[in-house]
């Protein structure tokens, strides 16, 4: 019988999320409203940008950064190998073309070895993506996107406080994204934000995720009246999904105080299973927000990532997979751009031997015992079939 149920993520929500749901649901105002403002201000300083503009999705987020920096059919967009599929898609609804860059064995971000051997008389923008929370080596990164002129766009979709140096995980490029997704270190159910020192874009950003509205509601003199010059999408992130979100923020710090715990604590666990490798935490000038731990398996080995993950489902442990294949294998961009096997040898690597584990906060006391020995008795087992 499994000693604990422990799922792989959980949203966390509380009797203030719900009375500030409510005091909304109440009121006249559910969309175009001051909360989202007010999410937004309180966002932005915790980040350590000017602004931020709420959205409705992390997606909508990475597609809004390159629409409004006006990246459009002929331009390429350097995205690693490694990421959810949101970071390419973004660069396809542009009708850009994704060039993919595999990743490090260390940490699993984009390797800022390789990016240079990328970048053509095409390239316009290097999206980073802070790899389950861990912030990529952007002093290397940024040198090369100056040297050519490029803009960088952060995916720190996983990333809400990671820090680089003293700086956070959306200041550190032209624009960053995040993302609130319900198991994400802090949610609005769904929604986004995307955060810049950059009043323009910032403006030009607003305008294009309602619309490409001359005027937002608080500002129209005449009710009804609007000019479009220029083309938006519906993007907006509503006043429910803010007033969940600003509840969330105040939680945010002794939340991911116990995610780094609990990180350590299932690290050092694991660190007696001689098969599984587990990323640094902290790497050079980055400290990850530990969104959840890679538990890594040889690359040559006889372990497969499967059976062990089935073990731990069995025993009540939630998995996941970050991320089930690398972006160019997936047959829409496989098929599209004729990507083979072989070229991503990193990347492929880690999606096909890699675990997710749960380390948010709603993990029990003692859940790194029982991982730990869940996947001992997996090995176990595993090495007495072979
Ligand atoms: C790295 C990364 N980027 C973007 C996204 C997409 O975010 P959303 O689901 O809010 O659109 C995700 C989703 O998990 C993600 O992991």
């Amino acid at each position: 019988m499994p000693a604990h149920k422990i799922p792989f993520g959980q949203p966390l929500l509380d009797q203030d999320e719900i009375d500030a749901v409510t005091k909304v649901l109440g009121g006249p105002i559910l969309a175009h409203g001051s909360v989202c403002l007010e999410f937004e201000e309180a966002f932005a300083k915790r980040v350590g940008v000017k602004h931020a503009v709420s959205v409705s999705s992390g997606t909508a987020g990475l597609h809004l950064s390159l629409f409004a920096n006006h990246v459009g059919s002929g331009d390429e967009v350097i995205v690693p190998a490694m990421t959810h599929v949101a970071t390419a898609h973004a660069v396809e609804y542009c009708s850009a073309k994704p060039v993919f860059v595999d990743v490090d064995p260390k940490s699993g971000n984009i390797s800022s070895e390789l990016i240079p051997d990328q970048i053509t008389k095409n390239t316009k923008c290097i999206m980073v993506v802070h790899f389950l929370g861990l912030p990529c080596d952007m002093d290397k990164i940024k040198a090369e996107s100056d040297r050519y002129k490029l803009f960088i766009v952060e995916d720190a979709a996983l990333a809400v406080d990671a820090l680089y140096g003293t700086q956070k995980a959306g200041s550190l490029g032209k624009l960053g994204c995040f993302s609130f997704y319900p198991i994400k270190h802090m949610t609005t159910i769904e929604g986004g934000m995307v955060t810049t020192d950059d009043h323009n874009l910032a403006e030009s950003i607003r305008k294009r995720k309602a619309f490409g509205y001359d005027h937002s509601h608080q500002m129209r003199k005449k009710p009804g009246i609007y000019d479009v010059p220029v083309l938006g999408y519906n993007y907006r992130m509503n006043e429910v999904e803010a007033a969940v979100g600003l509840c969330q923020l105040t939680k945010l710090d002794s939340r991911l105080a116990i995610r780094k715990q609990n990180y350590s604590a299932l690290k050092n666990a694991l660190s007696e299973i001689d098969e599984i490798t587990v990323f640094d935490p902290i790497q050079g000038k980055a400290q990850s927000s530990c969104y959840c731990l890679n538990a890594v398996l040889p690359q040559n080995g006889n372990l497969n990532r499967d059976d062990i993950a089935a073990e731990l489902n069995a025993q009540g442990v939630g998995t996941s997979v970050h991320y089930p294949g690398p972006v160019p294998m997936m047959t829409y961009y496989k098929d599209k751009y004729g990507y083979k096997s072989g070229q991503f040898p990193v990347a492929e690597w880690l999606s096909a031997q890699t675990i997710s584990l749960p380390v948010a906060p709603h993990v029990p006391n003692g859940f790194e015992i029982q991982i730990a020995d869940t996947i001992k008795g997996a090995i176990h087992k595993v090495r007495k079939k072979n």
